[in-house]
């Protein structure tokens, strides 16, 4: 999960690489760090905690290099201590490394590199991987190049990392093996080397994918080599140009990066649909005519993802069934049996960053089943849009707070599109009803603008609710994924224990946690599950649980059975997930707000999870 950001060139570089770092601080924040070169030597600063620290400690420093490598970490091997922090270095101090990913097989590389008279400072893989490399060119007498292509077979897991020689010190090597690295180029050839693309903004004017299974050897004043990492091949740059722009990486007038994206989402559902149906309702950008045939015949559809994704994913199950006759099963990707597919089936990857380890694991994993892959996506150029047949973008723009919510609706947006379209090809909707559906979801975006104007009264409520140690989020049907994911954005920005649950399960043992301390979030909007939703309702309040329920305006069966509400407007019910998750989304971010936790950083996680 951790952010790399490095840097060669004329211009000093320890403040782009801070720059850059900061911009990367969402991907893993509990330390910092960055070597810089001068006089053919890496000295490194680090500091643990967030970039701010590195940072005051450098304006005091105020080192000069025109070659440096930089890193924020999100702890794996070993606790969030200066020590650990990133760059690493070999036991001679020949070799420095920033590094992305887990070698699985650190303990066992440890163990012959201890035997070789190594010792080690810190409690790291990536310590192991800096003094492997060095361990490969003393024994071999070889570069460093050399080192890397001879120990990149050995290393399990997955990797990218950038790492300097002092003997070659106008040098830097970025190697991708399953992870995830760009190189920025400027026209004054300055080279950038970062984890994510957008962190390039501002500097470089082109950049490029690393593949995995790439090296790119990049060497001052001369130029970006790009190589195959086992056979050592050269292989073509394809530079593209770089379309990033810092100020979407700004908060603007938002105390947090969470509340931005959580007002942005009228504007970017709206951009979305606009992205794949034309005023005409015609459908734009799909590029999926080619499967007409297969998604006529197709007899499953797999939805793979995690965390926020899963739950667009568990949304979409409804999507698909209703409009399309389909029978989904959407995986967790960490918990995909890819024994279950075949080359007739169509996987759907959702996934925001397009780098989640869990997700792109279970890709690969698909298509060597010869399943085809559709990828819905928020980055593109990410592993994820690069290793899919085809990519679905959801046009959210960078997403920087670590809770996801943006995304999320985008997300519907996009599989709602994609049912509808499959319902077409598989003869189960009419074009009329089509029409009528392209109507319904363009008006969902001033729907969603109306909810927003709530947020005052659901700040009111998180004062009033801030304090319970617990919480249960309740729905039924397709508000069911919406309930477990109001739990999750609350649990990882308020770090209140919360829980979502299938509101008709709850008399099944569930029901046992209500008491007074237990307050109730319950989703009870008008749809095929109201009257039943009533039903939980009542068994809950009957047992002096607190309700805040999501209902339809001025409901007033609901209004009067519940503690709290909060009024959404009325839509057609299979569009309902779009509008029941922004009340969800505002409760947790203004309780957080109320506990005086980091929103946009909530501790131990990461934006993109990018370990197993
Ligand atoms: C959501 O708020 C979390 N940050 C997390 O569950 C996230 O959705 C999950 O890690 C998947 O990320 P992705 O969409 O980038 O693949």
């Amino acid at each position: 999960m951790c952010g790399i950001a490095s840097y060669i060139g004329h211009r000093n570089a320890y403040p782009l690489i801070l720059e850059m770092l900061k911009r990367l601080e969402y991907r893993g924040y509990d330390s910092a760090g960055i070597a810089l070169c001068s006089q053919g030597k890496m000295k490194i600063y680090k500091e643990q905690g967030a970039i701010a620290a590195l940072a005051e400690s450098l304006s005091k420093q105020k080192p000069k290099g025109n070659l440096g490598i930089g890193h924020t970490r999100w702890a794996t091997h070993g606790p969030a201590t200066k020590i650990n922090a990133h760059p690493h270095y070999s036991q001679n101090r020949r070799i420095s490394i920033v590094h992305n990913g887990t070698v699985l097989n650190y303990y066992k590389l440890k163990e012959g590199l201890e035997k070789a008279g190594y010792e080690f400072y810190g409690e790291t893989d990536t310590e192991i991987l800096a003094n492997y490399l060095d361990y490969w060119q003393q024994k071999n007498k070889g570069k460093l190049l050399s080192a890397i292509i001879n120990t990149a077979p050995l290393l399990k897991g997955h990797s990218a990392f950038v790492a300097h020689d002092n003997q070659e010190p106008d040098s830097l090597y970025a190697c991708n093996l399953g992870g995830e690295l760009f190189v920025g180029r400027s026209q004054e050839s300055e080279y950038f080397i970062c984890s994510d693309k957008n962190a390039l903004a501002g500097y470089a004017d082109e950049y490029l994918a690393l593949e995995n299974g790439q090296i790119a050897v990049i060497q001052k004043d001369i130029n970006c080599c790009l190589l195959n990492s086992s056979s050592a091949e050269e292989l073509p740059c394809s530079w593209e140009k770089l379309k990033a722009s810092a100020e979407t990486l700004e908060k603007g007038s938002y105390p947090h990066f969470m509340l931005k994206e959580i007002f942005e989402q009228e504007n970017v559902v709206a951009k979305t649909i606009d992205n794949l149906i034309n005023d005409n309702g015609q459908a734009l950008n799909l590029s999926l005519n080619n499967w007409r045939q297969k998604i006529a015949k197709m007899r499953k559809l797999v939805i793979i993802a995690c965390g926020t994704s899963w739950h667009a994913g568990l949304v979409a199950k409804h999507f698909f069934a209703e409009l399309a006759k389909l029978p989904v099963y959407c995986e967790y990707a960490s918990e995909f049996l890819p024994e279950s597919i075949d080359a007739e089936d169509i996987i759907i990857a959702i996934s925001q960053s397009g780098s989640t380890a869990d997700t792109l694991q279970a890709v690969q994993a698909a298509k060597e089943r010869g399943a085809s892959v559709i990828s819905i996506c928020n980055v593109d150029g990410s592993a994820l849009t690069r290793t899919a047949d085809v990519s679905l973008l959801t046009i959210a723009g960078p997403e920087i707070g670590v809770a996801s919510t943006k995304a999320f609706t985008t997300q519907l947006a996009v599989l709602y599109i994609l049912s509808v379209r499959f319902g077409r090809w598989r003869n189960q909707l009419k074009a009329n009803e089509e029409k009528k559906i392209w109507q319904e979801i363009k008006m969902i975006p001033g729907k969603i603008k109306k909810i927003l104007l709530s947020g005052p009264e659901i700040e009111k409520l998180a004062k009033k609710y801030k304090d319970y140690p617990n919480f249960l989020f309740l729905g039924r049907g397709q508000n069911f994924p919406i309930a477990l994911e109001g739990a999750l954005k609350l649990k990882e920005v308020s770090y209140i224990h919360a829980e979502g649950l299938s509101a008709g399960e709850m008399k099944h043992g569930s029901i046992a946690l209500i008491d007074e301390q237990m307050p109730s979030f319950f989703i009870a909007v008008k749809d095929g599950q109201y009257d039943k939703v009533i039903n939980n309702l009542l068994e809950i309040s009957a047992r002096q649980g607190h309700i805040i329920a999501v209902t339809t305006d001025k409901d007033q069966i609901i209004i009067d059975r519940a503690d709290d509400i909060i009024p959404i407007p009325e839509c057609p019910p299979l569009l309902y997930p779009f509008l029941t998750v922004i009340p969800t989304q505002l409760f947790a971010y203004y309780v957080a707000r109320e506990r005086g936790t980091n929103i946009d950083k909530p501790r131990n996680l990461a934006k993109a999870v990018t370990v197993e």
